[in-house]
């Protein structure tokens, strides 16, 4: 029996006790102090209560057992905030019902390949964020944690509840988030009150039950509109509201969901934007890690926009973020009690149900574990094995075992593809260089009066908006049916058993069950429970399994349990033969990939026959999904022949049909986002004999889950027109069946490997109609003629290139077609070309009109080519387009537009647009969202739209339609200008002339706070430009301006400056 003795406890007040030790707004200084004169433990005391801080690694060891220790909500302040939050996960007692549901059923919703599936989404908010430091500026000092917290509340909510709360875009605090912060200080302050001064505290009190409200009722509103239009979304609102507890049956109540979703807020926002704060804060503040860090980004993201597959390849970034968390964990502090009296630290009692508070940073700074230098900041600690290296349980900032963080895989990929993305774009500095770090304290903790200045970098092109957005993985749709069997009798038995809590162990397991039948085998597929004590032995076993906490998932419980417990003796699995997989995290350091391994060599001591070695995937490591591709591309052939299958010859043997060759195309040319949409819909909208260029209205179904916001683009993935695919065919002496494969040893965006038919290599990997560079024509010069016409017309082109080749735009086809003696290969031919693009269209609809269906209002390219007048030339995109017949399927991907070309959150605000011929795109969308608002009964502004075309009776794009009908409901007036038809536009030829004509209602527009768009040609922008800076001009000489002049506007620059930061925005083509 130990000897026990008392914890030690600094002296303070009788009945007050340490109260006057803390401040407030930083009591972990204190709580610091403290630990470094009373060492691993101490306790304190406020009126009568008492608080055990534990410090050092070896007793938190102990502590974090969780058979000795669970979570404890009980007198603290986590108590507190459950008057709003309930028994949702963060505050749930231990042991209560709906944590056990809601655990089940929310933990695959933040599985890798979810998380991985919300990267588009973070990358939507993050835009908003870097395009308001850009606007601010290098001079603004930028207070990075209210930012961050913008972010980090934003993306969490649009993430899981596919909510946008604006932060970005609205004045001052939102009032949730203000509602959400005065809540939780108040929540902090009642913690450490005794009950009956916040019982005096009546106006407090009265905030406290509104603020609640004020959540309460967003969460409700944001339920209630799900169940009434549940659309195609896939985020953790939907998981609540369709999940069933696997174990239970159970489903989450209403009640439960809203408590949940103001849990994701809490939870996911102070705790992500402290985290990117204090980063900051250390990257700032040391001048080599900033220099690492930024030459890693630029090495492995450069000028590209981030794609997941860059998430893995930043080690050093992972080594600043796992250092920042260790020196400054965002949650301090978490509460566990003991399930039993208790002697820790070999001789401290401690009593059932007594709060122990695990000092998270007190422990990350543990001499023993990190030697004397635990308080410097060096991520090089972090990486190269020694992260793995350390002892169990010493970097603790996401909590512990089943209560640990379930956010934490969304906290990280915000946190990365932020800091990524921001060292890509701008230069940043301390505003203050003297700055010494202090701490604002709530229930988290961030950077107090941390200022920084962003300066737009100089040295890259690096651009948010147009880059292309593949996304490596897509998350798996739905759960695999358990027990598919797929029957032929031709086929062998095969058995793919998987223990998943978050989906990729279910979506490996299913693609086996899928590639099966090529390979000769029918598959079953099921959970490793539903085994129920009998492994199969008529055909291979594949197991591929997951584990939590050392411990195997939820489905895989009973089974590790069954072969555990199975006396090995008799060898009793002698008959089964198999092969285990295993998916795990190297972040769980000391139980990696435990699962995996315990069944594999559990199988095989107990007489089973092992096919192949054990393979792994490290979830937060690179090549996660190819590990898996390396080991099932070994699997196969060792089944095949162990067990005699005959791989079939004809790949629809089985009922499994693989229909993945039209969305190849989009990935191997890098665009992996792209889905396949359905024309519903495709008219003409001039009148036929309208001068210029053609224009369509296109409408398609969105491919499933793609969703959009009106302003948005989509791009379109086209094939070339079958005439230039004709002059290739014809020019290289083709026939359109001829089958080709292409090899190739660097990276190329053909596909290579497989036979390809000729005329859709033409017709969809390459552009053809671009116009050849200087180094095209030099590699043709050496293929042709030593000497004569061709040698010297080609000569002449180098020489003149610009005029002659680029304005003209004459393409490698046209020019091995006009001069056939060049002797050039098909295989030279295309290394010539350029990858096929995709082109953008602004969405020409709004999501309130329907969400899963989107239009196009597009211009149809179709004229004499510019190089030769005897050539036609149709652009790509436009005419593959307007080819296009209902029914037809179409790659596409939903793209954002910038922040700025959207409308304002309120739909009150008054918004003036200026657009001509198919630049109306985007404003349609506007007035079509409008529409939608106004029958709805909501307060719209007032909406004018400036329209030049060239007559109302050919080219009035909607003119009779929509536009007619919209103007008669009061949502929008119209401000045409034709230019062939003046008489019929007060005398005004262009959008800029109509602009001035009725200056009167920009200039109210512009005092009403109204927004201002451009769509079209540069020429209507530059118009518009003209026309804004004349009255402008005037509206600086009159009185109205002067009584409410801004100091630092002085002239029309400064104005259209200003105007261009807050409230105008173009969007330009043509
Ligand atoms: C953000 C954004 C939004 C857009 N929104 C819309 C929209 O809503 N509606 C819309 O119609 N378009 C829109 N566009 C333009 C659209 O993306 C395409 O650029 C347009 O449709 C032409 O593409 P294409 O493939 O048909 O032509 P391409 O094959 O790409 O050909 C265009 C190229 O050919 C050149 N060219 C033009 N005429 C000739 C000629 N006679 N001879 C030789 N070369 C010539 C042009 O200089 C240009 O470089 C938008 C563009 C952007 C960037
Ligand atoms: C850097 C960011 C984050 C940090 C440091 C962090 C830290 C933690 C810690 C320490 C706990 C355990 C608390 C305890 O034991 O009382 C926890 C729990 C939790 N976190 Fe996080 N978190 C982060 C981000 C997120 C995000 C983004 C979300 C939501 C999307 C989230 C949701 C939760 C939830 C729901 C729990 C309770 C889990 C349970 O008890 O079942 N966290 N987090
Ligand atoms: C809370 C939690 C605990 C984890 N514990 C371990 C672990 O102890 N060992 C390990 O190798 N991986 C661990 N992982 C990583 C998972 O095993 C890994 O993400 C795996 O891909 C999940 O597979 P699944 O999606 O099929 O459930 C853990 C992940 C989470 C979220």
């Amino acid at each position: 029996m130990a000897t026990l003795a008392p914890i030690p406890h600094p002296p303070g007040w009788p009945w007050l006790g340490n109260i006057f030790d803390l401040d407030p707004e930083d009591s972990l200084k204190a709580i610091d102090a403290f630990a470094k004169q009373y060492g691993g433990i101490y306790t304190l005391t406020f009126f009568g209560n008492t608080l055990t801080i534990i410090n050092s690694h070896a007793i938190a060891q102990e502590l974090l057992d969780e058979r000795r220790f669970h979570k404890s909500v009980v007198n603290n302040a986590l108590e507190t905030i459950r008057c709003l939050t309930g028994d949702a996960l963060f505050t749930a007692y231990h042991g209560e019902e709906n944590w056990g549901i809601a655990h089940r059923i929310l933990v695959p919703a933040f599985g890798p390949a979810s998380i991985l599936g919300m990267f588009d989404d973070m990358y939507d908010i993050l835009s908003q964020l870097v395009l308001k430091w850009e606007r601010f500026g290098p001079k603004h000092a930028i207070d990075p944690a209210d930012d961050f917290t913008r972010l980090a509340f934003d993306t969490i909510a649009y993430c899981a509840m596919s909510h946008r709360l604006n932060s970005f875009y609205t004045e001052g605090v939102p009032p949730f988030v203000a509602a959400m912060g005065s809540f939780l200080r108040e929540s902090d302050g009642r913690a450490s009150r005794p009950w009956f001064l916040t019982w005096l505290m009546r106006a407090r009190n009265a905030k406290y039950e509104e603020d609640q409200r004020k959540m309460n009722e967003l969460a409700r509103q944001i339920v209630e509109e799900r169940r009434a239009n549940p659309g195609t979304r896939k985020d953790l609102l939907t998981a609540m509201l369709e999940g069933r507890d696997p174990q239970t049956g159970k489903t989450l109540t209403d009640e439960n969901i809203m408590q949940q979703m103001i849990t994701f807020l809490i939870a996911g926002h102070e705790t992500t934007s402290g985290f990117l704060s204090f980063m900051m804060f250390y990257i700032l503040s040391n001048p080599d890690v900033y220099a690492k860090l930024r030459a890693e980004v630029d090495a492995v993201v450069g000028q590209e926009r981030m794609r997941p597959e860059h998430l893995s390849r930043l080690p050093y970034m992972t080594a600043v973020m796992r250092e920042t968390m260790r020196l400054k964990s965002t949650i301090p502090m978490f509460i566990v009690t003991p399930f039993e009296d208790e002697v820790i630290g070999g001789k401290y009692l401690v009593k059932k149900g007594e709060n122990l508070f695990v000092g998270v940073m007190n422990i990350h700074r543990d001499k023993e574990v990190y030697g004397e230098d635990a308080e410097e900041f060096k991520p090089e600690r972090m990486m190269d094995g020694k992260f793995e290296a350390l002892p169990p349980k010493a970097w603790i900032p996401f909590g512990n075992g089943q209560r640990a963080c379930i956010g934490r895989a969304f906290a990280w990929q915000e946190a990365q593809l932020a800091l990524t993305t921001l060292f890509q774009k701008f230069d940043f500095r301390l505003a203050d260089p003297e700055y010494k770090l202090q701490i604002n304290q709530t229930l988290t903790i961030k950077p107090k009066n941390l200022r920084i200045y962003a300066t737009p970098r100089k040295d890259t092109t690096f651009n948010l908006g147009l880059a292309p957005t593949p996304s490596a993985v897509r998350p798996s749709k739905g759960t695999v049916p358990v027990e598919t069997v797929v029957v032929d009798s031709k086929l062998k038995p095969m058995h793919v058993f998987f223990g998943s809590n978050t989906g990729s162990c279910e979506m490996f397991a299913q693609r086996l069950a899928n590639d099966a039948p090529a390979y000769g085998f029918r598959a079953t597929l099921g959970t490793l429970d539903s085994t129920k004590s009998e492994i199969p032995s008529d055909g291979p076993v594949v197991i591929i399994t997951a584990s939590f906490e050392g411990e195997p998932p939820d489905n895989a419980g009973q089974f590790v349990k069954y072969i555990e417990g199975v006396p090995g003796a008799n060898a009793p699995f002698s008959d089964v033969r198999y092969a285990v997989f295993g998916c795990g995290n190297r972040d769980w350091v000391h139980t990696y990939q435990r699962i995996p391994k315990l069944v594999d060599a559990t199988l095989a001591s107990k007489g089973a026959q092992r096919l192949l070695e054990r393979g792994e995937a490290d979830a937060g490591g690179e090549g996660f999904f190819e590990s898996f591709d390396d080991w099932e591309s070994k699997l196969w052939p060792v089944l095949v022949e162990t067990f005699g299958a005959v791989a079939s010859k004809d790949p629809t043997a089985g009922l499994d049909v693989n229909m993945s060759a039209p969305t190849k195309r989009a990935s191997t040319l890098r665009q992996e986002d792209a889905q396949l949409g359905t024309v519903l819909e495709n008219k003409l909208l001039t009148k036929p004999g309208a001068i210029g260029s053609a224009k369509r209205h296109l409408e398609f179904k969105l491919p499933e889950g793609m969703s959009y916001r009106s302003g948005d683009y989509l791009a379109i993935l086209p094939t070339n027109p079958v005439s230039s695919v004709r002059r290739v065919l014809a020019r290289f002496n083709l026939t359109p069946e001829q089958e080709i494969t292409i090899s190739s040893s660097t990276p190329t965006t053909l596909p290579v490997g497989q036979p390809v038919n000729i005329s859709d290599l033409f017709s969809g990997y390459v552009e053809l109609a671009q116009p050849a560079t200087r180094k095209n024509i030099e590699a043709l010069i050496r293929r042709a003629p030593e000497t004569g016409k061709t040698h010297d017309a080609l000569l002449q082109l180098l020489v003149d290139y610009v005029p002659a080749v680029l304005e003209k735009r004459l393409s490698v086809l046209h020019l091995v077609e006009t001069y056939q003696d060049i002797d050039i290969t098909l295989s030279v031919f295309l290394t010539m070309l350029p990858a096929m693009r995709v082109r953008q269209y602004s969405i020409s609809s709004s999501p309130l009109w329907d969400p899963t269906r989107v239009t196009l209002t597009i211009g149809v390219l179709r004229e004499a080519a510019l190089g030769d007048s005897q050539e036609l030339f149709q652009g790509v995109a436009s005419s593959y387009l307007a080819s296009l017949a209902p029914g037809d399927r179409v790659q596409m991907a939903v793209r954002p537009s910038a922040a700025a070309f959207h409308l304002p959150a309120d739909p009150a605000i008054p918004v003036v647009m200026f657009a001509s011929g198919s630049g109306i795109a985007p404003m349609r969308g506007f007035m079509q969202e409008r529409a939608a608002q106004k029958a709805t009964g909501r307060e719209v502004g007032k909406t004018i739209l400036f329209y030049g075309c060239r007559s109302p009776e050919y080219d009035f794009l909607y003119g009779d339609a929509e536009l007619a009908s919209w103007v008669a409901q009061g949502v929008v007036e119209v401000r045409p200008a034709f230019s062939r038809a003046t008489e019929r536009s007060e005398g005004c030829r262009y959008v800029q002339d109509r602009v001035l004509h009725d200056r009167e209602d920009v200039i109210e527009a512009f005092c009403r706070n109204a927004k201002f768009y451009t769509c079209g040609s540069i020429r209507v922008a530059v118009g518009v430009k003209a026309a804004c800076m004349s009255i402008i001009e005037d509206l600086l000489k009159s009185e109205a301006h002067s009584n409410e002049h801004d100091p630092n506007v002085k002239t029309a620059d400064d104005f259209w400056a200003k105007l261009v930061n807050e409230r105008y925005a173009a969007d330009i083509f043509g």
